[in-house]
């Protein structure tokens, strides 16, 4: 790999979508946030009311799926069949489902390819749960970003625009999908064992970017 390939994984509204999109910019590289990827294939089983715990029907469905990154407003837009999705994958439903259908193997394997061919050609910061243990094991740094989930939870509240938000669901909601994703036998969320730990719970976006600055440009 002649690409440069830093990885940002860590628990949900941990801050990785923010402190990857500033450290990208800072370093002139793009951004890639995978859980994206796999909020596309939810909401592609939702829209074509696949049976996805069915392994034929997933595998079937997972034969068809067309998605990939288009760089749009100098942003990554996700495209499914060629349709702009990048609007419709952030709903409470979307996120649980992804949550879910992420944990099937044939999931994985089917977005890896995606993962690995934008960085055959592109230097970019990825943002995920296993992108420093399975996507990337050779990334030239890997950073492991976290926060108490009540500063999750809060985070997350405060960045909803709902009216009827409710921050024990947020953290109920969070709670469920961390267990989730760090129990599941295929890639679960864990540390890489070269990872470089960052507790951002009491830190600001900034401080975090910076900190990853400074490791990444120690001389
Ligand atoms: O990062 P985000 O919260 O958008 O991801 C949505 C879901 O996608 C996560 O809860 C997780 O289950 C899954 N995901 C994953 N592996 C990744 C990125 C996301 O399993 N690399």
């Amino acid at each position: 790999m002649n690409t440069r390939i830093i990885t940002i994984d860590g628990p949900a509204g941990a801050g990785k979508t923010t402190v990857s999109r500033l450290l990208s910019q800072r370093l002139g590289c793009v951004h890639v946030d995978t859980g994206a990827l796999y909020r596309g294939v939810a909401f592609e089983i939702r829209q074509q009311k696949i049976d996805w715990e069915n392994d034929a029907a997933l595998e079937e469905f997972l034969k068809d799926l067309d998605l990939n990154f288009v760089i749009e407003k100098k942003a990554l837009a996700l495209m499914s069949s060629g349709r702009n999705i990048t609007n419709f994958i952030r709903t409470p439903d979307i996120t649980m489902l992804a949550s879910s259908s992420s944990a099937k193997p044939q999931v994985r394997a089917a977005l890896l390819d995606i993962q690995r061919n934008i960085a055959k050609t592109k230097d970019a910061v990825f943002e995920g749960r296993d992108m420093g243990t399975v996507v990337f094991p050779d990334a030239a740094y890997k950073f492991f970003l976290f926060a108490d989930l009540n500063v999750r939870a809060a985070r997350r509240y405060d960045e909803m625009p709902d009216e009827k938000k409710d921050i024990r669901r947020v953290q109920k909601q969070m709670e469920m999908r961390d267990y989730k994703d760090s129990r599941r036998k295929s890639a679960p969320l864990k540390l890489a064992e070269d990872a470089i730990k960052i507790d951002s719970s009491f830190l600001t976006i900034e401080q975090v970017v910076e900190r990853m600055i400074g490791i990444i440009e120690k001389p």
